[in-house]
């Protein structure tokens, strides 16, 4: 069994668990979009890790139908919603864990690879599991543009601190942006590069997902000292003003098909 250095704190699930969710219900849409842009047909054997809430799964188990499967893995489970009989879930540190060679058509991550210290090695693992002909479908943000647009203070200040990495869970927060090259590397056939930006507003699910997890960085940058409470407590009320609205993360989306010879 592996252990989550993901890290979610105990007393920080029902948060986390509220942020998959928003997350799912803003991110959603647009992927399914992207993987449909693949041919994503009845019978096709898929990957969903990082699976999160688990939705992507759910909705890639009722697309290929009861002749094909979904693998569904992530190193937390806690969250994974139930999913139709033909979608296998299953605890698996996608950098620790074996992983099958040539056993997928389609192989897809959602702001995963972000997180892991090993992505470079995992993005290759991910490329032999695909079989001839299949499509490595990854997304993933790109923070710098998040991070300096600007912003009332004092909200700014703590923003800077959360976007660029200072107090987060994330360890390559422009990785979005190498995916291309890396792909490339891969020598994929067929890439296609999507990116967009979305706006942010308090009560919706676009905007949720981050501020959500400001509220959980925000403490952490009163006890290390960066931010006074009093600043905390004004940049949270900040962004949850009724008319507030910024700029999203760019959210980058990289296709590539393994050549079938
Ligand atoms: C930001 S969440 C994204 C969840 C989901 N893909 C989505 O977009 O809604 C990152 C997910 O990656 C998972 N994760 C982190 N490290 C992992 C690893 N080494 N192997 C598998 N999953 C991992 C986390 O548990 C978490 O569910």
């Amino acid at each position: 069994m592996s252990d989550n250095r993901y890290g979610v704190h105990e007393d920080e699930v029902e948060i986390e668990r509220r942020r998959l969710g928003m997350l799912a219900e803003a991110r959603d849409p647009r992927t399914r979009r992207i993987l449909n842009s693949t041919g994503l047909s009845p019978g096709w054997r898929c990957w969903e890790l990082g699976a999160g809430g688990g939705t992507v799964s759910a909705w890639l188990g009722r697309r290929v139908g009861p002749d094909g499967s979904v693998w569904s893995t992530d190193v937390d489970l806690q969250f994974h919603r139930p999913v139709l009989p033909n979608v296998a879930v299953e605890q698996h540190d996608v950098a620790r864990d074996p992983v099958p060679e040539a056993a997928f058509d389609l192989v897809h991550a959602r702001a995963v690879l972000q997180h892991l210290p090993e992505r470079d090695q995992v993005i290759e693992t991910l490329w032999d599991a695909l079989v001839p002909g299949g499509w490595l479908v990854v997304e993933d943000g790109a923070f710098a543009s998040f991070a300096e647009q600007t912003l009332p203070e004092p909200y700014a200040t703590v923003h800077r601190y959360v976007a660029s990495g200072a107090i987060s869970e994330w360890r390559d927060p422009e990785y979005g942006v190498k995916l291309p090259g890396r792909f490339r590397d891969l020598r994929a056939a067929d890439i296609e590069i999507i990116g967009d930006v979305w706006s942010m507003r308090p009560g919706e699910p676009g905007g949720e997902w981050w501020f959500l997890a400001l509220e959980r960085a925000i403490p952490r940058l009163v006890e290390a000292g960066l931010v006074t409470p009093e600043d905390g407590d004004a940049a949270l009320a900040q962004l949850r003003a009724p008319r507030f609205v910024m700029m999203s993360t760019v959210s980058i989306a990289v296709l590539g098909r393994k050549p079938s010879t």
